[in-house]
C-alpha cells in the first residue's frame, strides 16, 4: 500500500525551457511512481499536448488508463476556460462593442497565465476523486508557468478593487466606465458571481501550488549553457513565487561511450557545464543520458525512468525547506527568500500596505505579510548566499 495514501495528494510539476524533455520526464516520473505502488494521475496542461505522442497511444480530454496504477489526461483548456470565464469575457467583449480601444479590451480578455491556471484546476478535481496519491503535471514551458504563478497576485489586486466597488454598489461603476462610453454595461450580479467563482478557483489552485508540504517543481535542463542560464533564473523565479523546486533533472547527458573522436570537445564542454549545474542548485540532481533513438512508448520511457531514479521513489519529497520563510535572526524577525544566482541588479524590495513587494528582473511578487510584521517598513534587505533577507524596522 502506498505510504502517501490518506495524506494529501502529492503534486509534482515538471517544468523547464521548451524542448528540454519535460513531457518525457513527466511520463518517466509518473511511471516510476506507479511502479512504487502509488496511484498516479498524469496531467498535461501545456495547450500543445504531447503525452499521447510520447506514449504512442491516444490520450485525450478524458482520463485514460495507460499502465497499472497510471491514468493520464490532456486537459482541454478551451472547455475549461468556457466554463469559468465566459461571463467575464462576455462583459469585456461588450466593452469592445461599445467602442473601447480593441487593443485594451483584447489585453483584458487574454489575462496572461489564466489559461494554464484554469487548467490546473484539474489537479483539484483529481484530488477530489480520492483515487490518487500522486499527480504529475507536464507543464507548459517555464515562461508560461511563471506567468501563471504571477496571475493570482494580479487577480488579487484586481479583486480587491473589484470587491471594493461591489461594496460601494455596482452603480458606482457607471461613471467609471463613462470614458469608455460603456455606461450601459455595468456588471450585473451574474458577473460578480462569475468573478467570485473564478477567484475561488484560482485561490484553491494557488493553495495547492504553494503547499510546500506536498507540492514541488522539478526543473528539467539540458547540459547546455543557455539552458542552464535560463534554469537558474527559473529556479529563483519559482522560489520567489513560493514554489519549492525539489530536484533538477539533467536530460540528454552524453554517455561515456559516445565521447571519443568527433564529440570529444563537445563532451569536454558538457563536463564543464555539468559541474556548473551541480554547483548552481541547492537540490538533488538526477541525470538521464542522451539516447541514440527518439524516445517514446511505455517501454522506452520506463527505461528512462529506471535510468533516472533507480530504486528511489520518484514521488518522494526531496526537499522540504519552504522557499519563503519567516525566521528570527539576532532577535529580529526577518523574511527570507531563496534566490540562488540572483544579483542585486534589478532587485527591488518595498512595502505596500500589508504586502511586501519583491521585484527581480521580470518577476514581481506580492507577498501578504503575516500580522506580526504587517504594516512595518523594510529596515534592511540583504542578498547573501543566494538568499534575500528582508528585515523589518
Ligand atoms: N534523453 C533523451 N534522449 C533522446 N531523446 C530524447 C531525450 N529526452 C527527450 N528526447 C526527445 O526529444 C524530444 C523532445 O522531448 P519532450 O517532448 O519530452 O520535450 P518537452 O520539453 O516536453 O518539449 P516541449 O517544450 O515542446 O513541450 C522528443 O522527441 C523526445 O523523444
Ligand atoms: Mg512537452
Amino acid at each position: 500500500m502506498s505510504a502517501l495514501r490518506a495524506a494529501l495528494m502529492r503534486v509534482l510539476l515538471l517544468t523547464g525551457k521548451g524542448g528540454v524533455g519535460k513531457t518525457s520526464h513527466a511520463i518517466a516520473t509518473a511511471l516510476g511512481a506507479a511502479r512504487h505502488g502509488h496511484r498516479v494521475f498524469l496531467l498535461s496542461t501545456d495547450s500543445a499536448h504531447s503525452l499521447g505522442d510520447a506514449l504512442r497511444m491516444p490520450i485525450g480530454a478524458r482520463p485514460t488508463e495507460v499502465a497499472p496504477r497510471l491514468v493520464a489526461q490532456e486537459v482541454s483548456v478551451l472547455d475549461e476556460m468556457d466554463r469559468s470565464w465566459s461571463a467575464v469575457q462576455q462583459f469585456l467583449r461588450g466593452l469592445l462593442h461599445e467602442g473601447v480601444d480593441p487593443l485594451v479590451a483584447e489585453e483584458l480578455l487574454v489575462f496572461p497565465g489564466l489559461e494554464e491556471l484554469v487548467s490546473l484546476r484539474a489537479i483539484r478535481d483529481v484530488e477530489a476523486t480520492g483515487d490518487f496519491d500522486v499527480c504529475v503535471v507536464d507543464c507548459a514551458p517555464t515562461g508560461s508557468t511563471l506567468r501563471m504563478l504571477r496571475f493570482p497576485d494580479v487577480l488579487r489586486i484586481f479583486m480587491e478593487d473589484f470587491f471594493e466597488l461591489e461594496k460601494r454598489g455596482a452603480r458606482l461603476l457607471r461613471p467609471l466606465l463613462q470614458p469608455f462610453r460603456a455606461g450601459s454595461l455595468v456588471p450585473d450580479d451574474d458577473l460578480f458571481d462569475a468573478i467570485e467563482r473564478l477567484w475561488n478557483d484560482v485561490d484553491d489552485v494557488r493553495h495547492i501550488l504553494l503547499d510546500t508540504s506536498r507540492t514541488s517543481a522539478r526543473l528539467v535542463v539540458n547540459p547546455a549553457r543557455v539552458v542552464l542560464q535560463e534554469a537558474r533564473r527559473s529556479f529563483a523565479y519559482l522560489s520567489l513565487y513560493g514554489v519549492t523546486t525539489d530536484a533538477v533533472i539533467v536530460n540528454r547527458v552524453l554517455p561515456g561511450e559516445a565521447v571519443d573522436g568527433w564529440f570529444a570537445r563537445w563532451a569536454e564542454r558538457e563536463r564543464q557545464t555539468l559541474a556548473e549545474v551541480r554547483s548552481s542548485f541547492p537540490v538533488p540532481l538526477f541525470e538521464a543520458p542522451l539516447y541514440p533513438e527518439e524516445l517514446g512508448g511505455l517501454d522506452g520511457l520506463q527505461r528512462m525512468s529506471d535510468a533516472l531514479y533507480g530504486d528511489r521513489d520518484p514521488a518522494a519529497i526531496l526537499r522540504r525547506d519552504p522557499p519563503i520563510r519567516l525566521v528570527k535572526h539576532a532577535g529580529r524577525t526577518r523574511l527570507e527568500i531563496e534566490l540562488p544566482g540572483a544579483t542585486k541588479e534589478g532587485l527591488e524590495v518595498g512595502v505596500h500596505g500589508s504586502d511586501l513587494i519583491v521585484r527581480w528582473r521580470d518577476a514581481t511578487r506580492v507577498i501578504a505579510l503575516p500580522s506580526s510584521v504587517a504594516g512595518r517598513s523594510v529596515g534592511r534587505a540583504l542578498l547573501e548566499d543566494g538568499r534575500l533577507a528582508v528585515e523589518f524596522a
